[in-house]
């Protein structure tokens, strides 16, 4: 494969519909979209991607069904207790980033207890979105660069982008949604400035390597401009 993007970034959509339409409840879309996730850190690792950033659960997602959001953080918290020793093995870097004061102090610690073990790593960085929106990530963001008395006059991009949650981190080159839906849905507002769009009418639990393998084939025939065009891009 020619081009590889150095970050994906992931809108895992379709957990529900894949389970309603096999009369299933949606929990079993849930789990069978983990095993989703495992495949594709497993399939971008294996090809060289840096960064794999995947949406898991939005601030807006507590509105759902007690049951749901309670079965969600068990999932959380069962993954994290199946795969942090694969990772590890695999060189796999993990963050969990968001808001994650909203959640219960057992899953902040596992959280954060899976992160410190996986820190030295230096193969494929998976970051795990959770209680995560990207406006109350700008907030932040802004927050801190207040507190830091930094002046209105001298404020640059850079003083943003190195206080989100993914700083530190090049933004992603593609952004994938699956399940059709054409909404960027508060995931990475900033860091998706440049990055190409491929939405698949595949639903997240169906979306296993040879999915993957096309959305990176599809990015590798885009043609990035960056606001140039394409007569520049072509005499460089
Ligand atoms: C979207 O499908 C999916 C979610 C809100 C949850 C994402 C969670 C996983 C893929 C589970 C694995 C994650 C980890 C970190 C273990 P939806 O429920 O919105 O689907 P619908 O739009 O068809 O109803």
């Amino acid at each position: 494969m020619k081009k590889i993007p150095d970050h994906i970034a992931v809108i895992m959509d379709g957990n529900g519909r894949w389970a309603r339409q096999r009369g299933m409840p949606r929990i079993e879309g849930h789990r069978r979209g983990a095993a989703s996730l495992k495949e594709a850190v497993k399939t971008c690792a294996e090809i060289g991607v840096k960064y794999l950033t995947v949406y898991a659960f939005s601030t807006e997602n507590w509105n759902r069904p007690d049951a749901e959001v309670s079965f969600l953080m068990t999932l959380f918290s069962q993954t994290i207790d199946r795969e942090v020793e694969e990772l590890n093995k695999n060189n796999v870097r993990l963050n969990f980033l968001g808001q994650l004061d909203r959640f219960s102090p057992d899953l902040q610690k596992k959280m954060k207890a899976s992160m410190e073990k996986l820190a030295k790593n230096t193969g494929l960085t998976l970051n795990v979105m959770v209680n995560y929106g990207g406006r109350a990530e700008l907030v932040d963001a802004v927050k801190k660069i207040v507190a830091r008395g930094v002046e209105a006059k001298g404020l640059r991009e850079e003083d943003i982008s190195e206080n989100l949650y993914t700083a530190g981190m090049p933004d992603p080159d593609l952004l994938v949604r699956t399940a059709s839906e054409m909404r960027v849905s508060n995931f990475l507002l900033w860091q998706i400035a440049y990055a190409e769009i491929y939405v698949t009418d595949v639903l997240w639990p169906d979306f296993r390597r040879e999915a993957m393998l096309d959305a990176i084939e599809a990015y590798g025939k885009r043609e990035r401009k960056f606001g140039k065009t394409s007569e520049q891009l072509n005499d460089t």
